[in-house]
């Protein structure tokens, strides 16, 4: 069976500066894979290439058996490959009931996604109760678990989730660390960035570090989370 995602030997460049160094991975559906590794390493960029947002200096990337080199970011959504961005990018002035609209922008079935608002909502209830509000007016983890949401609403068979918790408490980092779960359970397939390599790992079932622009070790999560050089890299162990 051929991977939903293969990244093969990709290459990514901001002028003379090769942020990613040709990487290989892949993600197999039903599968949650993360990508851990310091600042800088080359994660946000991997993330926004497979989106279509930056163009590969080379390699090659095929999602659900299609090759994406030069394909434009809506086509790309279409296909089905979701990205919640670092940072978030809600549309602060307009409500959170707009915001979920807007990630369905690309669907015509006004009745699957008045479902899929639904289920925005069931999975993130305070969403719900606040539905009419300006996103602006949201927490940071709640407009985290709108970005998420948002991201759902193109039913993708990727969402790609880039460090859904920085900034967040320990118990809104939890809180979105266990709905990753549940979208797991679901059956969603999810590539995902994370600082925090013991939330990513725990949940993980293949993970990849990253530095300075290359995968450096890959591994089963339970196998990077007892790797004596990741734990002291990255779960603060000596
Ligand atoms: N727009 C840009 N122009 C020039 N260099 C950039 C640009 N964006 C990122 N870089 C550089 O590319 C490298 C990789 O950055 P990237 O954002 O992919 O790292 P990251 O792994 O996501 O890091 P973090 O964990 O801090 O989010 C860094 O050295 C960064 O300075
Ligand atoms: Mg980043």
């Amino acid at each position: 069976m051929t991977a939903l995602l293969e990244v093969e030997d990709l290459r990514v460049a901001y002028g003379k500066i090769e942020a990613v160094k040709g990487i290989s991975f892949t993600v197999e559906a039903g599968q949650v894979v993360t990508l851990i590794g310091t600042n800088g390493a080359g994660k946000t960029t991997t993330l926004r290439t497979l989106s279509g947002l930056l163009q590969p200096l080379g390699g090659s990337i095929r999602f659900d058996g299609k090759p994406l080199n030069g394909i434009p970011a809506h086509k790309i959504v279409a296909l089905g490959l979701a990205h919640s961005p670092e940072g978030r990018h809600i549309f602060p002035r307009l409500t959170i009931a707009e915001n979920l609209q807007l990630g369905a922008f690309l669907r015509k079935d006004a009745a699957g996604i008045a479902q899929d608002i639904q289920k925005a909502y069931d999975l993130f209830p305070i969403l719900g109760e606040r539905r009419a509000q300006a996103a602006g007016t949201l927490s940071g983890g709640e407009q985290q678990m709108l970005a998420m949401g948002r991201a759902l609403m193109s039913r993708p068979k990727l969402l790609m989730l880039d460090e859904p918790s920085m900034g967040l408490s320990p118990i809104m980092m939890q809180k979105i660390m266990q709905t990753i779960a549940e979208l797991k359970a679901q059956g969603t397939t999810i590539l995902l960035v994370e600082q925090n390599a013991q939330a990513a790992l725990s949940l993980a079932d293949q993970g990849h570090v990253m530095e300075i622009g290359n995968i450096v070790l890959s591994g089963t999560g339970a196998e990077l989370l007892h790797d004596e050089s990741v734990r002291k890299a990255y779960l603060g162990e000596d």
